[in-house]
């Protein structure tokens, strides 16, 4: 079956940050050059100087940003992030926080969604629900050796580790913060699970009896096309949350108290 060949990005074909950080310099900068042209013609024909609170001018860098995101069609997530954004700007300003603090808060961010920008898929780690499910799933009865890309604290990769010691249980993660805690988390709990840094696209899958992915919708088309031209026959490829766009799966699975499923597709 075929994987759409749909771009992520939308009608822009622009990543959604490249995009959002478009949209707020150039509204910032038709809002300032329409205020000092305003301010000139008031200033020389009216006789006063035009001025608008500065809350005025942040409330319209929102709706005006805002507005300009859904004519754009970007996804409702990203509207609501253009109108708040210059808002949080605002409060944090009267707030006078340290800058250390705002140095300190960029490089946890920095370090947690270190790839974020160029893959599309947050760090957001999935539950106990999740874990148990795709617990249940696995190839009973012989050993197996299993990954979960983009791995995050490595919670569902130890879990699976405990389960089934005679298996090789293996994660793998871009982003440096959440490798390191997982590599620390599994000495700590002598866990076997190993935890490698680095962009599952440089795997073989054809090394995997079972492929895990908890990714976004925009990593799923280039993530199909690799499972399908590495993964062997009769292996599995798991999906939680995220569908692949024209490929039925093998398999649903209907987790327990969450509107969220669990995709399988067993590979031919
Ligand atoms: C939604 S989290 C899932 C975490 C974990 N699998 C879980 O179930 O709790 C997705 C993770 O994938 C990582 N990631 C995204 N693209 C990746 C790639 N190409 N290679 C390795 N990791 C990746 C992200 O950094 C993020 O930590």
């Amino acid at each position: 079956m075929q994987v759409e060949a749909k771009s992520p990005n939308g009608k822009s074909g622009l990543k959604p940050a490249t995009l959002s950080l478009l949209i707020q310099c150039a509204v910032l900068m038709v809002l300032l050059a329409s205020l000092y042209l305003v301010q000139v013609v008031s200033n020389r024909y009216l006789g006063f100087y035009f001025r608008i609170p500065l809350f005025v001018f942040v409330l319209l860098q929102s709706v005006l940003t805002l507005a300009l995101a859904s004519v754009l069609r970007m996804p409702a997530w990203w509207r609501w992030i253009h109108f708040f954004f210059p808002l949080a700007i605002l409060i944090m300003f009267y707030l006078s926080i340290p800058s250390e603090f705002y140095l300190a808060g960029f490089l946890v961010t920095l370090s947690l969604y270190w790839s974020t920008y160029r893959t599309q898929v947050p760090f957001y780690p999935s539950t106990l629900v999740v874990r148990q499910a795709v617990a249940e799933l696995l190839p009973q009865g012989k050993p197996i050796r299993m990954i979960d890309i983009g791995s995050g604290l490595g919670d569902m990769s130890m879990y699976l580790a405990k389960l089934r010691p005679e298996s090789m249980i293996e994660g793998i993660e871009l982003a440096p913060l959440p490798w390191l805690i997982s590599v620390v988390r599994a000495k700590l709990k002598h866990s076997r699970a190993v935890f490698t840094r680095g962009d599952y696209h440089a795997l073989n899958f054809a090394d995997y009896d079972v492929v895990f992915a908890y990714l976004s919708p925009a990593a799923m088309p280039a993530l199909w096309r690799k499972a399908k031209a590495e993964m062997r026959k009769n292996t599995l490829l798991m999906s939680y949350e995220f569908e692949i766009v024209g490929s039925a799966p093998t398999d649903v699975i209907q987790l327990q108290g969450t509107k969220n499923k669990l995709f399988l597709w067993k590979m031919t």
